[in-house]
């Protein structure tokens, strides 16, 4: 995950060294951190999670996102980046940082995480586009550590098969759990002796997964590989995610079993929304945020409420505009809103008034928020 966030809630950050540094592809590298007895608390995590780095690039300091690919009974923090191009940041941090040197890494977060059932027989299926791998390969790792009767399936698209990071790792753990594990690689720029694995991870390769690979369960006569599943994870890019969740939706696994975590902004919604309000114009909205106190006032209730406070330039904390990474997350304090997607808050959360801004619609004249969480 590589994007800089400004963060209305205080994100912990300790210095840490740099113990190993590794190049993947042409253009991925790994980061592993040395934590500090002192600090081993403070950087517990669940596999899916992510932290953010504070460094410099072109003499200003910036924060990325970037997910753990370790898992969690590794004990250790390690970290997969692309450079998406030689002036971005995460190319700034690949050249001018190596083994020994310290950076600032904020305490792990992030909501892309599933509950361990290690009793269970789980089926779990898991999609991946480049970069994307990163959550994937710590959850992946993680359950088949955890939980000796899941089976597990990882798509995983890239644009050739150069560029395939953690393939090493991803065939180790093939090998490791040769009967609960397996993994389909797909290339959208190189051609494939199968024409099957030839194209990107969509709806149409989702229809024919799951007809020619999720199809005849030997476990259950009955069924199909594809009715056993328990949970889907997704990672890649917004367009990807938004297909494959739709298409998997309408292949029959409910919308709460379905995870993906986004690497980039996205201004669409995953789901369709299909509600129609009745229409308020000049909504008063007040908010709170960094102790400051804003009024401002929208045309209508039309678009959701964070979208229409960027439009008005105001400072207001974001990332991917579609409910799932939690950065818009404040508290309603007067008002009525209509929460359209959450895929992020946990329902005590929507119980004490917490609301996504970037996924709500204003549904009374006047509206205050607080984004100050913490
Ligand atoms: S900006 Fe990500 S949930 Fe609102």
């Amino acid at each position: 995950m590589e994007q800089q966030i400004y963060k209305g809630k205080l994100t912990q950050f300790h210095w840490l060294k740099i113990a190993k540094k590794e190049e993947l592809t042409k253009n991925t590298f790994s980061l592993e951190f040395e934590i500090p007895e002192n600090l081993k608390e403070n950087f517990k995590f669940e596999a899916g999670q992510f932290v953010s780095v504070k460094f410099q690039s072109n003499g200003q300091e910036v924060i990325n996102d970037y997910s753990m690919t370790s898992a969690p009974y590794e004990k250790k923090i390690t970290l997969g980046m692309k450079i998406n191009s030689s002036s971005g940041t995460t190319s700034q941090l690949s050249r001018n940082y190596n083994v020994g040197d310290q950076l600032l890494v904020s305490e792990p977060s992030g909501r892309f995480t599933l509950i361990s059932k290690p009793s269970e027989f789980r089926t779990i299926v898991g999609f991946a586009a480049g970069i994307g791998i990163t959550p994937i390969l710590s959850h992946f790792k993680d359950i088949l550590h955890n939980e000796p009767r899941t089976r597990m399936f990882l798509f995983f698209g890239n644009k050739s098969s150069e560029d395939i990071a953690y393939r090493q790792d991803l065939e180790n753990l093939a090998k490791k759990y040769s009967d609960r594990l397996q993994i389909f690689y797909f290339y959208s720029q190189e051609k494939t002796a199968n024409n099957f694995f030839y194209g990107r991870l969509d709806e149409k390769k989702l229809s024919l997964i799951i007809n020619q690979i999720l199809h005849l369960d030997d476990t259950d006569e009955e069924s199909t590989i594809w009715d056993a599943v328990d949970e889907v994870l997704i990672c890649g890019k917004g367009e990807m995610i938004k297909n494959l969740a739709n298409a998997c939706y309408h292949h029959g696994i409910p919308k709460k079993n379905i995870h993906f975590e986004l690497f980039e902004e996205f201004n669409d919604d995953i789901y369709p929304i299909e509600k129609e309000f009745p229409l308020i114009e000049n909504v008063e909205v007040e908010f709170k945020m960094l102790g400051k106190e804003y009024q401002t006032e929208l045309p209508t209730n039309k678009e959701k409420i964070l979208q229409q406070l960027l439009v008005q330039k105001f400072p207001v904390p974001y990332s991917c505009k579609s409910g799932i990474c939690g950065s818009c997350e404040c508290i309603l304090e007067e008002g009525e809103v209509e929460l359209l997607e959450n895929e992020y808050l946990t329902e005590k959360e929507e119980e004490k008034g917490h609301i996504l801004a970037c996924m709500s619609i204003a549904k009374s004249k006047k509206i205050k928020l607080n984004f100050d969480l913490s």
